[in-house]
């Protein structure tokens, strides 16, 4: 084994100027030689390698971004968010993003209704504050989930505009509440390299049912997080690996449906 390889490689990014870049790409030639080595890759184990990331940059479009899920189903997403989010334990943690947020839903008023779709009724309500306890009057949250047939508004033409999207402020008193639907586990998108990958590795595509959140209030770091189902039968297997047990809430059965009492807690900008 020619270790010299790798240090005559990295050793050709020397006179990068950005100590940054340079700091990424000699850590990321170090890691693939380490890889190669580890597991003897054979020329044409990397060349289906290849052919897997042409296909998966060929299943690219303006919407759809099959990296981005080669990159949740990795895990490396979730790591990501790891690496960047605060780690202060008072703090709401955060969870991943995914593709079916979408910006400009209309307002909706305190304890309105989100779901235009027939499903089990569920109220949410809870509080936004800082860690010290202070409530934050005015926050901006926005949610988004799917609908009992596993689709996000934007993914299935039956569903009508905004489905199943709010975005409130909260009162006075930092209170948000609104009214919707429980949420469904569904399949990430399989139509492409990575749902082959999945099935010829034995993974199955479903993520939990979750309702997911942004929250953002001035002074405030953004926190974008999802709250999951405890009895979800996904949830101890996400496709992409965002559960986390924080986040992980009971419907409690009420009235007919049911109710979830959930606070956020935000975190300064100049703590984060
Ligand atoms: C989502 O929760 O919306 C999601 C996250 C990652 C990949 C696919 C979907
Ligand atoms: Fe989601």
């Amino acid at each position: 084994m020619n270790e010299s390889l790798t240090q005559n490689v990295t050793e050709a990014f020397s006179q990068c100027d950005d100590a940054r870049t340079k700091e990424i790409v000699t850590a990321l030639v170090r890691h693939l030689h380490a890889f190669a080595r580890e597991v003897n890759l054979t020329h044409d184990e990397w060349r289906h390698g290849i052919e897997f990331l042409t296909a998966t940059g060929k299943k690219c479009d303006g919407i759809r971004q099959e990296f981005i899920l080669l990159s949740d189903t990795l895990g490396l997403s979730i790591v990501l968010d790891d690496i960047n989010q605060h780690h202060d334990e008072a703090a709401t943690e955060s969870s991943l993003l995914g593709p079916f947020y979408r910006d400009g839903v209309k307002h909706s008023a305190f304890a309105a209704n989100i779901a235009q779709s027939d499903g089990e009724p569920v109220f949410f309500h809870g509080v936004v504050s800082d860690v010290s306890g202070k409530p934050l009057a005015d926050a901006l949250i926005e949610v988004w989930q799917t609908a009992p047939n596993g689709m996000y508004e934007g993914q299935d033409p039956e569903q009508p505009e905004g489905n199943l999207r709010g975005r409130f402020r909260t009162n006075a008193q930092g209170a948000y509440a609104f009214h919707s639907i429980k949420p469904t586990s569904y399949p990430i998108p399989t139509d492409g390299p990575v749902g082959q990958m999945l099935l010829a590795t034995g993974r199955h595509p479903m993520r939990p049912a979750h309702i997911h959140f942004r929250i953002d209030a001035p002074g405030y770091e953004s926190l974008t997080t999802a709250l999951y189902s405890s009895d979800d039968p996904y949830v101890n297997s996400d496709a992409v690996f965002g559960v986390k047990p924080s986040l992980v809430i009971e419907y409690v059965p009420n009235d007919g449906g049911y109710e979830v009492a959930r606070d956020f807690t935000l975190i300064a900008k100049e703590r984060a």
